[in-house]
């Protein structure tokens, strides 16, 4: 069954593309980072996650904190920041249906430091039975460890001491770290950010899940569609993930500096978003990398569609698309057309208006918008990133330009 699948015809149209080095450079990439018989996937966590999760029986557990959680909160704050908070916000609203609430309310903290949000929040909590998972990896980042510090303290002094450890839920590294120490110490329930997994590869951890279960998310489908992926991965040397390294390295080599994802459901403002975050933060180094940012279609059609169609020659779109819509109805001013036949009208009058404007499009077609698809985009989309870095020549795991921000922010706070 074809899950995700990848079309370059609008990339051929508007430029003639070089494309066998770079599907050699990303093949030499996978050996680098996997090895033709997936020996060395141990390596990076992230690869085999999904599998480990079924194996491993995770589901289940976070199935029933979730279950808990739920009975006892009318809203779930999300204290996270980066890959600590993205990938579960991105899936949530991906798949869920719009205007429609689904079970507990998630909110979202730590994510930023605007003490008139997190004040806002104080205020929208004191009516509310809450609970709150709280997720940083390295136990140490600041946004959170203070929205943490804030809404503990105020929950302890709404709930007794045994209440607070059922309404607390730490995800973090499994030995070091302050978050780590705190957890133990005060008896939060806890689960493990997997070793060799980062941030912004660890969506099919705890990290993603236990949010999406409390978010009423099908975490089984979700699990299953990443695993179905990595197994295309694992088995077929010519996934969509190689074939999306392949033309980004591509265009890159041709000059090509900026890309943008462009979508046509506004539902995927988070997954977007997700994106965004993985591949600059994996592959913007040593002076290199391609520039990720987004466009919500037809919406920004209005408004940076001109620079995209007459502004300079250096960037490149990745659209995607759904086979399947939802629901669907008469567009009323056009007598022969639905809505959704408009949209696609749109879409491919985009297609063949950039490509005329020498913009190429990478289309991404796939299925149906739902946890399984959305589980293996997301799964291919963490291969491609981790092949396209490593091709470009730089290390898809480390994020060392973060620190320095860190550490001039340091220096205000002495
Ligand atoms: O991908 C990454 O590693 C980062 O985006 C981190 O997820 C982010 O900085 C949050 O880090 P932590 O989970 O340690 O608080």
């Amino acid at each position: 069954m074809m899950r995700m699948t990848i079309d370059k015809t609008y990339v051929s149209k508007a430029t003639d593309l070089a494309l066998e080095p770079s599907q050699k450079a990303v093949k030499k990439a996978r050996l680098n980072l996997f090895e033709e018989d997936g020996k060395r996937l141990e390596n990076h966590g992230f690869a085999v996650l999904p599998q480990h999760v079924i194996e491993r029986g995770l589901l289940k557990r976070i199935q029933a904190v979730a279950d808990d959680l739920k009975t006892i909160s009318d809203v779930v704050v999300l204290i996270g920041v980066g890959g600590s908070y993205a990938g579960a916000k991105a899936v949530l609203e991906a798949t869920s249906p719009y205007f429609e609430k689904q079970g507990v309310e998630i909110v979202y903290a730590g994510h930023h430091l605007s003490s008139t949000y997190l004040s806002a929040l104080r205020k929208y909590l004191q009516s509310k039975r809450y609970s709150i998972i709280v997720i940083s990896k390295s136990g140490t980042t600041v946004e959170p460890a203070i929205a943490f510090d804030v809404l503990k303290k105020d929950l302890a002094q709404t709930v007794s001491k045994e209440a607070l450890k059922k309404r607390i839920v730490a995800i973090t590294d499994p030995k070091s770290g302050a978050l780590r120490t705190q957890a133990d110490q005060e008896g939060y329930q806890t689960f493990d950010v997997p070793e060799g997994v980062g941030g912004r590869y660890s969506v099919f951890s705890a990290v993603g899940l236990l949010p999406l279960a409390v978010g009423g998310v099908d975490i089984e489908s979700l699990i299953d569609g990443a695993y179905q992926a990595q197994k295309a991965f694992l088995e077929d040397k010519d996934t969509v993930a190689h074939q999306y390294a392949s033309l980004r390295h591509a265009l890159y080599e041709q000059g090509k500096r900026m890309e943008i994802f462009a979508y046509y459901e506004p539902a995927l403002h988070a997954f977007a978003e997700w994106l965004k975050q993985l591949f600059n933060e994996s592959e913007g180094k040593d002076g290199k990398g391609i520039f990720m940012t987004s466009a919500a279609y037809t919406t920004d059609l209005h408004s940076i569609g001109q620079f995209i169609q007459d502004g300079p020659k250096d960037l490149f779109e990745t659209m995607i698309t759904f086979d399947h819509v939802e629901e669907d109805i008469p567009s009323g001013i056009y007598d022969t057309h639905s809505v959704d036949a408009v949209n696609r009208a749109a879409q491919n009058g985009v297609f063949e208006a950039h490509a005329a404007g020498q913009c190429p499009a990478i289309h991404i077609k796939l299925t149906r918008r739902d946890a399984y698809h959305i589980g293996y985009m997301m799964q291919t989309m963490m291969y491609a990133c981790a092949l396209s870095a490593t091709a470009l020549g730089v290390n898809p795991f480390d994020q060392p330009g973060v620190e320095a921000y860190k550490s001039a922010m340091r220096q205000h706070l002495k």
